[in-house]
């Protein structure tokens, strides 16, 4: 009957929609989107497929759109989204904090001079004439840095971050190594595991590594049973830089890297 059914559901016990109580805040360019495959692997975990933009783009369409962008979950599991903007939108965290104090904020770095241009390489793909990177990243021909194009001020993690510690504490983060969920996934997956306080299901028999495409893919996945990598967009070739602005840009970055790895207690190793 209807009563047993809103019993069952009130008990958690019939899958329904609920709000995000995890996620993953970005870093664009970072990883995000392996990141979310590879969680999605676990029977706890159920993801939005896609970014919802919901604390950016969509904040004043309220709670209940949000809610039923979510897939359909059991009490027992953890419903989360990715939406890499979050973590470079000023709005975002007071917002996140109004929603749920409590949230679980995942967030993915990678070196940022490499994320910058993996970022340019983006663009340059979907854009003809685009103009080159090394005269997008310094003011019209000099040394200096144009902290002002997006590309470089979205690597500056520890402004960002700083601005997300005035509304959550250190341990609702969990930090993810861009570069070690290449190397190795499974050290990164079993610290995100760990953080949301799940069983380590995901492991070393879920991945192997595809040398052609140069990455770790997946045996199979909530999707798909046979081995698969992810998309052509992830993984593309990065366009020859100039060293000397590629030097440039790692001197640029080098205090806000120290800063950030002061703030996490995590060193990255960006050089
Ligand atoms: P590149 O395309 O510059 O190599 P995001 O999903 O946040 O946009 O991040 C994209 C980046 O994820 C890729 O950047 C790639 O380096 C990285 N990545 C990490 N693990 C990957 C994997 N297993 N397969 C493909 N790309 C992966």
């Amino acid at each position: 009957s209807s009563r047993k059914y809103q019993i069952l559901k009130q008990q958690g016990l019939i899958p329904s929609k609920q709000l995000p109580s995890a996620l993953i805040i970005g870093v664009k360019k970072g990883g995000t989107r392996a990141l979310l495959e590879f969680l999605r692997l676990h029977p706890a975990i159920r993801a939005a497929g896609s970014e919802v933009h919901f604390f950016d783009h969509h904040y004043m369409k309220g709670f209940h759109w949000y809610r039923h962008r979510m897939p359909p979950t059991l009490s027992s599991q953890i419903t989360m989204e990715k939406t890499p903007s979050y973590f470079v939108t000023s709005e975002v965290p007071r917002r996140v904090q109004r929603m749920n104090p409590a949230m679980k904020l995942i967030l993915v770095v990678r070196d940022p001079v490499t994320r910058a241009i993996s970022d340019y390489t983006q663009v340059k793909s979907k854009r003809a004439n685009m103009p080159k990177f090394e005269d997008l990243a310094f003011l019209n021909g000099s040394k200096i840095v144009d902290t002002s194009w997006v590309p470089l001020r979205i690597g500056v993690y520890a402004r960002h971050l700083e601005r997300w510690l005035q509304y959550f504490s250190l341990s609702q983060f969990v930090f993810v190594s861009g570069e070690r969920l290449i190397v190795d996934p499974v050290a990164e997956i079993t610290r995100v595991q760990d953080f949301l306080g799940l069983k380590r299901v995901i492991c070393e028999k879920h991945f192997y590594f595809n040398a052609t495409k140069g990455f770790p893919c997946l045996l199979k996945s909530e999707e798909r049973p046979t081995p698969h990598c992810l998309g052509k967009n992830k993984g593309r070739s990065h366009p020859y830089i100039d060293p000397v602005a590629i030097q440039r840009l790692r001197d640029f970055y080098r205090p806000f890297n120290q800063r950030f790895y002061q703030l996490t207690g995590m060193d990255f190793g960006w050089l």
